[in-house]
């Protein structure tokens, strides 16, 4: 059974996805959420479900990102995670630390990549008049919202939306998306999932 942590900062509602889909033959199962945020509302969800927490502030790191990953790390060890989940997990991560989970490390990022990489990608794509938006699951590598593209899910965008009506019809594709390419990746399966 592979091992996975999650990393969140916030709400963590794909958290939640991830956690309740790892179950009965499942070849995961969650064995942490963490947060850089102790506020997270995300943390007391995971609670709920079971499953171990930790925080670790970033804040008294102030630019010192090396020192504040070597408190995650040690949290991931002795979680024993061997799969790592970011999950609305707004803190950019070093190349040192990324290359300790090279393969083993996956994000959410709410647009269809390569396009929108970074913030505000909602309010973007509207910006564009793209007729389309989405969400993508890739792997991490170094270079920011970059990597392999594992899965993506398509919503259209629809007249007089806004960041928030747009938002709202993303998250549940990212719910359905993430569980399923987390499912197939636990067992060495990269091929994109691609929905609806
Ligand atoms: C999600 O929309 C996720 O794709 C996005 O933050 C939200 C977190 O929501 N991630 C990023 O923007 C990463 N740069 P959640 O806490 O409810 O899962």
């Amino acid at each position: 059974t592979r091992r996975v942590a999650i990393l969140i900062s916030g709400g963590g509602s794909n958290m939640v996805a991830l956690v309740q889909s790892m179950v009965g033959d499942h070849p995961a199962r969650a064995v942490l959420v963490l947060s850089n945020n102790p506020q997270a509302t995300g943390l007391a969800k995971a609670a709920q479900m079971g499953v171990p927490t930790a925080a670790v502030d970033h804040r008294p790191f102030g630019k010192d990102r090396a020192a504040f990953e070597a408190e995650v790390q040690a949290e991931l060890e002795k979680a024993q995670a061997d799969i790592l989940c970011l999950a609305g997990f707004m803190r950019i991560l070093t190349p040192g630390f990324i290359a300790k989970w090279e393969g083993r490390i996956l994000n959410i990022h709410p647009s269809l990549l390569p396009k929108y990489k970074g913030l505000h990608t909602h309010a973007r794509a509207i910006e564009a008049g793209d007729a389309e938006h989405g969400c993508s699951v890739h792997e991490v590598t170094a270079e920011l919202d970059d990597g392999p593209i594992l899965g993506q899910a398509r919503v259209p965008v629809l007249p007089g939306d806004t960041p928030e009506t747009l938002a709202a019809r993303v998250l549940p594709m990212e719910h359905q998306l993430y569980p399923e390419v987390l499912r197939r990746f636990a067992v060495g399966d990269r091929k994109p999932v691609l929905l609806p």
